[in-house]
């Protein structure tokens, strides 16, 4: 279905205070996106007529947000309150449209299909408005939905407004609502700041239309979760929760194995194939995309990186903006920095950092390397300890490893420096010039040994230790017994 008799307002120009920060609360994370970014992307299937995205507190970060989603925004200046906001908003819906969807920024779990039914009750009903509510275990902090009729609503009241027997009621107001165009603008025209905040509540428009006799009606979620807010950081950590949980089961769904599933952390926008297995306490970041029968093992931290088929990460892994291709393996404890490319059947080991290094088909670095600006063929072998020195402090170098080479273990190859095909570098080598195809290159001092200097080496330091002969000490002298007070003291002798 194509709403294009319809406008999506979404509220977003508020400070968000409750969450005691210095970010606008709709640029707040939540399951690996923006609040914000969650309602826009919400509406994206219903293809409505136009996005308009109230912007107001940090507007120009919220613009840069939505923008590229394809939103337009409203300035709110200053923020009046809700239902002052939904009014700034209406130069931009314009006259074309009968309807307006409006979310606020700040309920990132509404699915498409949820939206799209409401849509349909409204329009059904040629209601003048359609609340989206639910009932939940506690309402404390929601606006209560005051029932006129099992279906109709006569008001929303905030939970600061609240009577005492209004207080019991646990069906809310998710903040989400269908609008008829033409009974908004005079609901909105008459809203007065009676209120502690002296904001202008779009909430006091539902009892406006009510007292009308216009049809005003709450439609329930089917999962009271879906229209949970995120005003403070409590709610916001539940909200995080949920989407995150929303993945993972997808991703189970279409034949994924997480193992303790609520410690593993998986962004939306990553895609994983069957029979691949996720070990426990991992994270897979951002653009992440994994084959089908891989193993992600525990504690690896995967950003923007592509895994083939059959690749195996070892524990304790953490890569970026990387790709391995199939069956290559790393770790435990590998490091891949941004650019790095493994081919397949490729092996780094376990303390190997790789920064924008190709390392070639079953090529293999298993211990304690650095791995900068590398490009190495395929069927290579690099010695434990090897260090591309790909940096003089100015500048990066590259360095380049031919195929079947063989890098002997703590070899430093100084760059710009390239070891042909099928060559050697001597173990211990510090190499600074070109190594020819199939030569052996040697940069270390030549070892000399010397017959029997042990035995020498040993002689010498018994005798400096052998104890040297002393003296017998003198006999102490006996000390003068102290001259008691009453003893008579003599006078000096004169001087004649
Ligand atoms: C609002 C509802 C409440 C409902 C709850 C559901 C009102 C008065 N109350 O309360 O009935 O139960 O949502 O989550 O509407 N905003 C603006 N401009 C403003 C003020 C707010 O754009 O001047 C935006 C905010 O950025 C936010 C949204 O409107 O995204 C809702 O505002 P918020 O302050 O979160 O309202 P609640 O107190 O949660
Ligand atoms: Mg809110």
């Amino acid at each position: 279905m194509v709403a294009s008799d319809s406008v999506v307002v979404i509220l977003a120009a508020g400070q968000g205070t409750r969450l005691k920060s210095s970010l606008a609360k709709v640029l707040h994370r939540a399951g690996g996106r923006t609040l914000v970014e969650h309602a826009v992307l919400a509406c994206q299937p219903l293809r409505a007529k136009k996005t308009i995205v109230v912007v107001g507190h940090q507007a120009e970060q919220v613009a840069a947000v939505v923008e590229p989603l394809g939103a337009e925004t409203v300035l709110q200046k200053p923020q009046r309150g809700t239902g002052h906001a939904l009014a700034v908003a209406r130069r931009a819906i314009g006259g074309g449209a009968k309807f307006v969807l409006v979310l606020p920024g700040d309920a990132p779990l509404v699915r498409a299909e949820t939206l799209r039914a409401l849509l349909e009750t409204h329009r059904a009903a040629n209601a003048a408005a359609t609340i989206l509510s639910a009932v939940v275990e506690n309402p404390a902090g929601y606006g209560r939905i005051v029932r006129r009729s099992a279906t109709t609503v006569a008001a929303v009241v905030e939970d600061s407004q609240l009577t005492d027997e209004q207080r019991v009621i646990n069906e809310i107001n998710s903040s989400i609502y269908c609008f008829t165009l033409e009974s908004l603008w005079p609901a909105l025209a008459q809203l007065k700041p009676n209120n502690v905040h002296r904001e202008l509540y779009l909430t006091d428009g539902i009892a406006f239309l009510a007292a009308k006799g216009q049809t005003v009606l709450a439609q329930l979620a089917a999962d009271a979760q879906e229209v949970l807010g995120c005003n403070t950081r409590a709610e916001l950590a539940a909200c995080d929760r949920a989407l995150r949980e929303r993945k993972r089961a997808a991703l189970m769904d279409a034949g994924v194995t997480i193992e303790l599933p609520d410690t593993v952390l998986i962004d939306p926008d990553v895609q994983i194939g069957q029979d691949t297995v996720i070990e426990p306490c991992v994270q897979l970041l951002g653009n992440t995309r994994i084959g089908a029968r891989c193993t992600v093992r525990t504690g690896s931290v995967l950003a923007d990186v592509t895994l083939g088929d059959s690749v195996t990460v070892e524990p304790h892994c953490v890569a970026a903006s990387s790709r391995l291709d199939d069956h290559a393996v790393i770790g435990p404890f590998t490091r891949l920095r941004p650019g790095t490319h493994l081919k397949r059947e490729a092996h780094l080991g376990n303390f190997v950092e790789a920064k924008k290094s190709v390392i070639g088909e079953g090529t293999k670095a298993m211990h304690l390397s650095y791995l900068g600006d590398a490009r190495i063929g395929s069927k290579a072998n690099i010695g434990a300890g090897t260090i591309t020195c790909n940096y003089d402090g100015f500048h990066k170098y590259p360095t380049t490893i031919g195929s079947r080479a063989f890098v002997g273990s703590d070899s430093t190859l100084v760059s710009p420096v390239r070891i042909g095909d099928g060559a050697y570098v001597a173990a211990g080598s510090t190499i600074t010039d070109n190594v020819p195809a199939g030569a052996l290159g040697i940069g270390r001092g030549r070892q000399v040994n010397k017959p029997g200097w042990a035995a020498a080496k040993r002689r010498a330091m018994a005798a400096a230790e052998k104890p040297q002969k002393t003296r017998p000490r003198r006999k102490p002298k006996p000390r003068r017994p102290a001259r008691r007070a009453s003893q008579k003291i003599r006078s000096p002798k004169r001087r004649r």
